[in-house]
């Protein structure tokens, strides 16, 4: 079924990783795609790749940190494709694991930057392309941290902000319920991509996130299955149900990761590739 017929989506982060992932399965679904990240050289072998597989796509580089160009992003979709039904605020970044006095000021800032700020920059500009129409879809990436009611210790920069983009984007709903548009907040739930293979730790925490690779093993899904949860809630689905959080990781795929972890042990099986990339912070780079 083709479920975004005519639809232009707009896809911050869509380079790589998740983002990449919604942006193939919204173009897989109809819809024309415009894609942002910072790094050029990223984006157009996306770009390529995503018009191999025979999309309408096209992007320009985009950090979502400034308002300015978020504001040509916008405008670059419409002069493109005419119009924006959809934008996701997906574009996201994680600071090193260990304690928040040991994190540097600038990469604590760049969590901020990118998923607040960011968050904020993209969520502006799309209401203001979809308000007067009364209608589309705005989805903000939430992740850990946004279900959590007593803190993350060690990922305090991402969880806080995940939680800030959860109250954020339901605080958003509650105002505009009656305009027409749909705000959703959506946790993909662990996703095998660099920002969960590629991990900085503070000198001392290598071992605490280790265990990180259990984990992956029992949860993590490739991008295309979130990407499927994003396209139902970007489509027709959807309308009236403003306001929604939705969680990938239910408790019923957190019984069936665990199942299928207790029978590949039964089995014999060898364990999936889950091995993390992980890299010591600098000492130096600890008091910038
Ligand atoms: N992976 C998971 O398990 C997981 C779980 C829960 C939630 N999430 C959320 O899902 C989203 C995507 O995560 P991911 O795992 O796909 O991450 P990823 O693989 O690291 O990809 C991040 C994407 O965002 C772009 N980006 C980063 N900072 C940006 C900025 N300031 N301006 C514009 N683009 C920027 C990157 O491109 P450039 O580097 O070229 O800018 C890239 O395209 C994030 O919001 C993340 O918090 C992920």
């Amino acid at each position: 079924m083709v479920l975004l017929e005519n639809k232009v989506a707009v896809i911050t982060g869509g380079t790589r990783g998740l983002g990449l992932g919604i942006a193939q399965t919204y173009a897989a679904a109809g819809a024309a795609v415009v894609i942002a990240g910072r790094s050029k050289s990223t984006l157009d072998t996306a770009i390529a790749e995503l018009e191999a597989n025979g999309a309408r796509a096209a992007g320009t580089t985009c950090d979502v940190s400034d308002l300015e160009q978020v504001e040509a992003l916008g405008a670059f979709a419409v002069e493109t494709f005419g119009k924006i039904d959809i934008w996701v605020n997906n574009a996201g970044l994680s600071a090193p694991y260990g304690p928040t006095t040991a994190i540097p000021a600038s990469a604590f800032m760049r969590v901020v930057n990118t998923n607040i700020v960011g968050v904020y920059n993209g969520s502006m500009v799309a209401l203001r392309h979809m308000l007067p129409n009364r209608s589309g879809k705005l989805i903000n990436l939430v992740g850990r941290g946004s279900n959590d009611r007593d803190g993350v210790k060690f990922q305090n920069a991402y969880a806080s902000s995940k939680a800030w983009g959860r109250s954020f984007t339901l605080s958003l709903a509650r105002e505009n319920e009656d305009s027409g548009v749909g705000i959703f907040a959506f946790n993909p739930g662990l996703v095998d991509t660099d920002m969960l293979r590629q991990v900085e730790v503070v000198p001392g925490f290598e071992e605490r996130v280790k265990p990180l690779e259990t984990v992956m093993r029992l949860w993590a899904n490739e991008p295309d299955l979130p990407a499927q949860k994003a396209l139902w809630l970007a489509s027709s689905a959807t309308d009236g149900k403003s306001g929604l959080l939705v969680n990938v990781l239910t408790g019923q795929r957190v019984m069936g990761g665990l199942l299928r972890e207790a029978l590949r042990r039964i089995t014999g099986k060898p364990a999936p590739d889950m091995s993390l990339d992980i890299r010591t912070l600098a000492p130096e780079r600890q008091q910038s």
